[in-house]
């Protein structure tokens, strides 16, 4: 790829805004099929914040998870009306940005959250809607008995109104019977909220942590599956609440690859190691613990079949810096580029940028038209960690 006839320096990210349009159109053509109207799609935006201004139009909401990732929103100038505020830490000078940012909807993931919030808002006129978020036996959200609380004492908070539930358990789900064993749950809960306390939700705030293929042999019969199997259980099941889906992963991954070049050459020429001038560092695919997978990677140049079995670290000097095994590349060179595909989710997030006081990779995006914008440079670290 090049920016301005310029070969771009590895390592980097690209990510494309075509393939991200191409990919987000799909799901609606699904959810056409099955007239969910009733679906919406919230981006969660921990997966790739660089992405927001060109998700935008293409989402109708974004969970922001920390202070920092509000900040990020307000640089972009984001809508308030689109953000839903969650996280399982919220500071209270976060909620109170966030008021003050025009924020209207909140998740609370504890008592203390909701008392908090609670408190922040009956100080001034504001009408909040809040989505009490309920915990699967992990460290997010609340038991059913607290929300339970929250719902039946609803009439003494007027100006916060309880108008959903919040869900989540894990990403990388690969099967739907897992998500549908976690809608049967909360259609129970709120099968009981409802004949309880009489309580009608109006939205299911609700990650199904859709998989993505990251590596060769990946058993997925097709990318939409899942989600299309998603869409028409909703649809078949009629609820009287909008089903907001919330995913980062599924949105994103797709669209975005990370390139680096070989820095060294060693080994033996049946069995060569390559160094890369990237590392683990900047790549997180999720389920590649100890290397026992081999993500999908693929070069700009011609590897012919005398392609030989390469061992790829990366530049971090660390024995966990092993990133594939027996790659099988033709006559590896020096300066031979690598694309990692897939990458568009997490990795530029999750990686963990400040060991070796190694730069942080260049992010672009190809946008629309074809042209490359460079959305940050590569930045030293080394500041950072003296
Ligand atoms: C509350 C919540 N919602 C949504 C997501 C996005 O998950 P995924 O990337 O699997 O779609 C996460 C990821 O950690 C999350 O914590």
């Amino acid at each position: 790829m090049t920016n301005g006839g310029v070969e771009l320096k590895t390592p980097y990210y690209l990510f494309d805004e075509s393939v991200l349009r191409r990919h987000i159109t799909e799901l609606y053509d699904i959810r056409e099929k099955y007239t969910s109207d009733d679906l919406r799609f919230c981006y969660a935006i921990k997966a790739n914040p660089f992405l927001i201004p060109y998700i935008d139009k293409l989402v109708d909401h974004f969970e922001v998870c920390s202070w920092g990732e509000l900040k990020i929103c307000m640089h972009y100038k984001v809508d308030p009306d689109k953000i839903i505020l969650s996280g399982v830490n919220k500071e209270s000078g976060m909620i109170s940005d966030a008021l003050g940012y025009g924020v209207r909807v909140f998740t609370a993931e504890s008592m203390h959250q909701y008392d908090e919030i609670v408190r922040q808002v009956e100080k001034t006129d504001i009408q909040i809607r809040l989505l009490p978020r309920l915990s699967n036996g992990a460290q997010f959200g609340m038991d059913e008995h607290c929300i339970e609380e929250i719902i039946k004492n609803r009439d003494n908070h007027p100006s916060v109104n309880i108008f959903g539930i919040h869900y989540f358990t894990g990403t990388q789900k690969k099967k739907f019977s897992k998500i549908e064993s976690e809608l049967k749950l909360l259609e129970e809960f709120i099968g009981r909220l409802k004949s309880e306390y009489g309580f009608e939700p109006e939205l299911l705030e609700y990650g199904p942590g859709l998989g993505v293929p990251y590596f060769v042999g990946d058993d997925f019969d097709n990318y939409y599956t899942v989600y299309e199997e998603l869409v028409k259980y909703i649809a078949d099941a009629k609820y009287s609440y909008r089903v907001n889906l919330e995913m980062g992963r599924f949105f994103v991954a797709s669209c975005g690859e990370y390139v680096t070049s070989v820095a060294d050459v060693k080994g033996t020429p049946d069995a060569p190691i390559l160094i890369l001038d990237g590392g683990r560092n900047h790549i997180s695919y999720y389920g590649q613990n100890m290397v026992m997978k081999t993500p999908i990677i693929t070069m700009d140049r011609e590897n012919d079949n005398e392609a030989v079995p390469c061992d790829l670290y990366g530049s971090l000097c660390s024995f966990n810096d092993m990133i594939a095994r027996a790659v099988m590349i033709s006559k590896p060179q020096i300066g031979d580029r690598l694309i990692f595909e897939s990458i568009g989710a997490y990795s530029i997030t999750e990686g963990i940028y400040l060991f070796l006081s190694r730069d942080l990779p260049a992010v672009y995006i190809k946008e629309a038209d074809g042209s490359c914008k460079m959305l940050r440079d590569s930045d030293p670290t080394y500041g950072i960690n003296a």
